[in-house]
């Protein structure tokens, strides 16, 4: 039997090959809507997405063969994880695909904004040579990293900044009491991290308890010298907030990745401030981890379709209704 798999938003064709080779039809989808996903799902085995995709319940309950929603990446806030459960279909993720991309990614945000790349460069490209006496950047040595979430991001994240860079790392993450690694602190409170970092960086999850908890309290924690880095979901902060400190002063720059709208807005505030720098939301996407996320879950669709526990399913499905 030929198995059908629906991938909304193209993949890389290491992760297509890799369906075809074993077998496998596979349909891209032609548009994001509700609508669209809904009719496109149809008939399908199963749904390999990347983030932009709402598998929400509704799209959930028009696919009525589904047996896996593999994300391509780790962030499962786009995926109706609950509704899934019920109809007895797994979700899986792809958590050993982009760890080290997203940690290389913030360590490039913290570097250009201690050293004021990007305002260095626009400057210097307008002829201002000058600007090098004004600027001056800041030293990553022998200051605080504080880490928000030391799952597998923050982990990588206190490694390279300790060992790579010489820098002191502080760590908060409800779920974790005790560090293995001596370089890393673990703080019991927020308030903590936030009053003795001069860079703060988040790597916590998008659910309904973070959404938007790092607000103007959070910033007002701060130190008017320090940066603050979101390659995490741009939901877990309150964007406004975050604009407000950076104008009043209050915190001195921003490396943001990924923002409480995608796409957002071209008139975002934050577009207009010299002190952040800004990406969009690439992260992981890098060659070797997109290439990763493809094949990952890709594997985890061959897995669940042969009848085969997947590796990284994040939920147990009850099985009724949809026979596996
Ligand atoms: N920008 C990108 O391209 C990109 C790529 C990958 C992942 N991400 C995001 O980064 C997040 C982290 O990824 P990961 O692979 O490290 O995930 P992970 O699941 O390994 O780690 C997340 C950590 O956050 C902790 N946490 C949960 N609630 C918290 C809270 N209130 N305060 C502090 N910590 C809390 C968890 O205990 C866990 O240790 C993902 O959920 C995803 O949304 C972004």
């Amino acid at each position: 039997m030929c198995h059908l798999v629906y991938i909304p938003q193209d993949i890389e064709k290491e992760g297509k090959s890799y369906l075809v080779e074993k077998g496998y039809k596979i349909k891209v989808g032609s548009d994001l809507s509700q609508e669209i996903l809904m009719e496109e799902i149809k008939g399908c085995d199963a749904v390999l997405t990347r983030s932009t995709a709402v598998i929400n319940k509704e799209v959930i309950q028009a696919a009525e063969n589904l047996k896996v929603i593999a994300k391509y990446g780790v962030g499962l806030d786009n995926i109706d994880i609950e509704a899934a459960t019920e109809r007895g279909i797994y979700v899986t993720n792809t958590p050993e695909a982009n760890a080290n991309s997203v940690a290389e990614h913030v360590m490039a945000l913290i570097l250009s904004l201690s050293k004021n790349l990007s305002l260095a460069d626009k400057e210097l490209r307008s002829g201002n040579f000058a600007i090098r006496n004004q600027l001056f950047g800041m030293d990553l040595e022998g200051k605080t990293l504080g880490i928000i979430g030391l799952g597998r991001i923050g982990r990588i994240l206190a490694k390279k900044a300790s060992k790579g860079f010489d820098m002191k790392v502080i760590g908060y993450d409800p779920y974790v009491t005790a560090s293995t690694n001596s370089e890393l602190e673990i703080a019991t409170d927020l308030e903590r991290v936030f009053r003795n970092s001069d860079v703060i960086s988040l790597h916590l999850p998008l659910t309904k308890t973070t959404k938007g908890i790092i607000g103007s309290r959070e910033f007002s924690w701060m130190k008017p010298s320090s940066f603050f880095v979101n390659a995490s979901r741009g939901g877990v902060v309150k964007e406004s907030d975050l604009v407000n400190a950076l104008q009043a002063g209050e915190i001195a720059g921003a490396g943001i990745d990924v923002f409480e709208v995608e796409p957002p807005d071209k008139w975002n505030p934050l577009f207009k401030l010299e002190n952040v720098i800004v990406s969009p939301h690439n992260a992981a996407l890098t060659k070797e981890g997109s290439t990763r996320m493809a094949v990952h879950a890709a594997m985890q669709v061959e897995q669940v379709l042969t009848g085969t526990k997947p590796n990284w399913a994040v939920n147990e499905p009850l099985i009724k209704g949809v026979s596996m």
